[in-house]
């Protein structure tokens, strides 16, 4: 198996309910490395940026002043499989759909404010980590 890296970001739900280290703790149980990690604020137009996939989507104007909101704490996670171990770790993007003991499952409080987000794709990670880290940001 292939040791990868993903892009995680602790959403302004989260960091608002002071649970950033229990989230990193799921991580960490699960197997992943924080090799990288800052506590930022994105702007709006970072935001928009960020998740310019869903520029089509209804819910993108929401997402994005919402995830400009208030701090996030952006990571790199690395571990073998990295993507889709931290997509099982995450659970479904809606927290009522999350299995037991994911972290949406757990923290989420709903389908827009539900407290992560992961890469879903080792193509995507790649694309997202380099908006937010430069390699020598990243400490294996
Ligand atoms: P995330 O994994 O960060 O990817 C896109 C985000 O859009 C998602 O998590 C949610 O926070 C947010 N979102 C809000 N409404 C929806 C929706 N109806 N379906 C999917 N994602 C949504």
């Amino acid at each position: 198996m292939a040791l990868e890296r993903t892009l995680s970001i602790i959403k302004p739900d989260a960091t608002k309910r002071n649970i950033t280290g229990r989230i990193n703790a799921m991580f960490e149980e699960a197997g992943l490395r924080i090799v990288a990690q800052k506590r930022t604020r994105l702007t709006l137009e970072q935001a928009q940026a960020f998740y310019d996939v869903h520029a089509e989507r209804s819910f993108y104007g929401e997402l994005c002043e919402y995830m400009s909101s208030g701090p996030v704490v952006v990571q790199v996670l690395e571990g073998e499989n990295a993507v889709a171990l931290n997509r099982e770790i995450m659970g479904a993007t809606n927290p009522a759909n999350a299995g037991e003991g994911t972290v949406r499952k757990e923290m989420g409080l709903n389908v827009q404010e539900n407290s992560v987000h992961g890469s879903d794709s080792p193509e995507t990670a790649a694309r997202e980590i380099s908006f937010f880290f430069g390699e020598v940001e990243i400490i294996a």
